[in-house]
């Protein structure tokens, strides 16, 4: 019998190998395998969130080191603000619109708890008793409670959380019949006042792949599944999976994604840096128990809760995801081409989506404009006639490859001069929404320009890219912005880059597995180009001291920490 628990480092594990013993004895290793599976991911769990507490402690000193630009402009010290919502805001749904509360208003004191949702239920835990924070092995055993509880099927509550799924005018009217109940006022309370989640997910299916995953991360595999282990307000959800898939979720209305992303590799670092203490959970505690929210649920609320069921199961199925590696070359490649890697991949976009459907369209590139007081995003508009010019002539074939090259080099340099613009506060999108609102809050008349059907058209963005580079393994992904487009979500690492497509099945003009084939296509003849053009370039050679060599580091680190835990587990069982 030779089984064993292989780990990755993120968590992941799997069974492998195992034939020729009896059922019995394999169903009885088997249990053996699972329970330590599960002991597995609820150490894990009290780890991140040991890590969430340890960085928690950073925000409220105000302690964070300040970020400076990195790429174009590179060393400008960027606001820090964004960090101090990522666990202090709560989006409450209106009527009419949501409200982004802060815990620095009066409304919400300090939050000291972490909902833990678990088999739809959801669960308090307190994670500062008596003046003091929990520590690892409180945690673990608090956890242990928890999933102790939420086995219990006699307490088995309605998945509440699918309400928060809906439209967000269906769910505040769905709040609003909720809140007539005090049991549901009080519930409402502990989650909207806590520090985030930590979804423990059941298991979802056999097959785990990065498309997989990203979805099962967004949205729980629908309602059969853990969608209702999920509550979309809170902007920060942790998600375990019980086969090792690990994410987070967020809501995107406190902070930009370059900051959820730098918070996820803290924590990473962290439980890098302090290997858990391993230690078994107490079997006696004399912490107080964990509690289960309840809900009164009335006739009314399971109507609701059926409508926005439905809703979501249609919205799971709608969503084509899919999650590519190119690996032909990374952003290394294009720097020896004396050109920015985000301006380049930004045209192959142009080029795939050109190709695909033979037209540019409006498309949105986020551009950080942290390096302004309280700055979020501006928009870079990359389908530029710059890159039209390139498109078409890469596409029709009638041009010599220096003509193609030179207007290559052309759309290049347009996108890389936009993203100057933008990053330096003066792109056009934040400047003509902030005149909107403007007359919108003056109550004049809407100014001609808004209602025009070219500005109209001009913010249906078919293409919603993002950059969001990381310096661990982890990638990150969201939904198209329009029915008939796409969202594109990239990560370029020094030989590779890993791009998220999505786009809804039932729009006839999209389909996400094409469109990701067509992006490795421009992104290979834009190379050939490159290196017909440049014949002397060395496209193998990499520089030393990059992103990449740092990322091998943090895996081989991540690794080793998970091969501990799984040696010290069997220390503990030998003791
Ligand atoms: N030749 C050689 N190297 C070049 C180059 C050139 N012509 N132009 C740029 N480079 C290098 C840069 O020095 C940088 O090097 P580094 O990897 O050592 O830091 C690297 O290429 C990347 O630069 P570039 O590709 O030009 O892009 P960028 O890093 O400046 O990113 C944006 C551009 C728009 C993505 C960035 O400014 C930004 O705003 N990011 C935030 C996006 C965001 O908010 N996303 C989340 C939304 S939820």
């Amino acid at each position: 019998m030779d089984r064993a628990i292989t780990q990755n480092p993120f968590g992941l594990w799997g069974l492998t190998g195992g034939e020729g013993c009896s059922v019995i004895k394999a169903v009885l290793i088997l249990q053996h395998l699972l329970n330590q599976m599960i002991y597995i991911k609820h150490l894990f769990a009290a780890h991140l969130i040991s890590g969430v507490l340890d960085y928690k402690t950073l925000l409220d000193a105000r302690a964070l080191p300040v970020d400076y630009a990195r790429g174009q402009l590179a060393g400008h010290p960027m606001c820090m603000e964004q960090y101090y919502r990522l666990f202090t805001s709560y989006r409450l749904p209106g009527p009419q619109r949501d409200t982004l509360v802060a815990q620095e208003s009066s409304v919400m004191p300090e939050p000291e708890h972490i909902i833990v949702a678990c088999k739809n239920q959801f669960f308090v835990l307190d994670v500062v008793i008596n003046f003091r924070r929990l520590n690892e092995r409180d945690l673990l055993t608090q956890l242990e409670r928890i999933v102790k509880m939420a086995n219990s099927e006699d307490e088995c509550l309605p998945p509440i959380g699918l309400l928060t799924t809906d439209g967000r005018t269906e769910w505040a009217e769905s709040r609003a019949v909720l809140m007539r109940e005090s049991t549901n006022r009080d519930s409402l309370d502990m989650i909207e006042r806590c520090m985030c989640l930590v979804c423990l997910d059941d298991a979802s299916g056999p097959e785990i792949s990065d498309s997989t995953r990203a979805m099962l991360m967004l949205h729980g595999g629908g309602p059969s599944k853990n969608g209702g282990n999920r509550w979309y307000d809170k902007p920060m959800q942790f998600i375990i999976g019980a086969d090792g898939c690990c994410g987070v979720v967020c809501e995107h209305s406190p902070f930009e994604g370059i900051v959820l992303v730098q918070c996820t590799e803290h924590l990473l670092k962290y439980m890098i840096g302090s290997p858990s203490k391993l230690v078994r959970a107490a079997s006696v505690s004399e912490l107080p128990a964990p509690r289960r929210l309840r809900w009164k649920c009335t006739p009314e609320i399971h109507k609701l809760l059926s409508a926005s069921t439905d809703k979501l199961q249609r919205l799971v199925k709608n969503l084509d995801m899919n999650v590519y590696k190119f690996y032909k070359y990374g952003k290394e490649f294009i720097k020896k081409q004396k050109m920015s890697p985000d301006a380049y991949i930004q045209v192959a976009l142009q080029l795939a989506y050109y190709r695909c459907h033979g037209r540019p369209v409006s498309t949105y590139e986020s551009a950080s404009t942290r390096r302004f007081r309280e700055g979020r995003v501006d928009n870079i508009r990359s389908a530029t006639p710059q890159a039209l010019a390139f498109v078409v002539a890469m596409t029709d074939g009638k041009l010599s490859s220096s003509e193609k090259m030179e207007l290559l080099q052309g759309a290049i340099a347009a996108q890389t001069k936009y993203t100057i613009l933008a990053i330096t506060g003066m792109a056009i999108d934040n400047h003509l929404l902030g005149l909107r609102e403007t007359a919108h809050e003056l109550k004049l008349e809407t100014p001609q320009i808004f209602t025009d059907e070219a500005y109209i058209l001009s913010n249906q963005f078919i293409l919603s890219t993002s950059q969001v580079p990381t310096t661990v393994e982890m990638f990150c992904c969201y939904g198209p912005v329009v029915p008939n487009g796409y969202g594109a979500c990239y990560n370029p690492q020094s030989d590779h880059i890993i791009f998220c497509i999505s786009s809804f099945y039932d729009s006839p003009q999209t389909c996400s597995a094409n469109f990701s084939k067509a992006v490795e296509q421009a992104l290979v003849d834009m190379r050939d180009l490159c290196d017909i053009c440049k014949p002397t370039c060395n496209t193998s050679e990499q520089r030393p001291g990059m992103i990449h060599s740092k990322s091998k580091i943090f895996l081989c680190q991540l690794d080793k920490s998970f091969r501990n835990l799984t040696r010290t587990e069997e220390e503990l069982k030998k003791n």
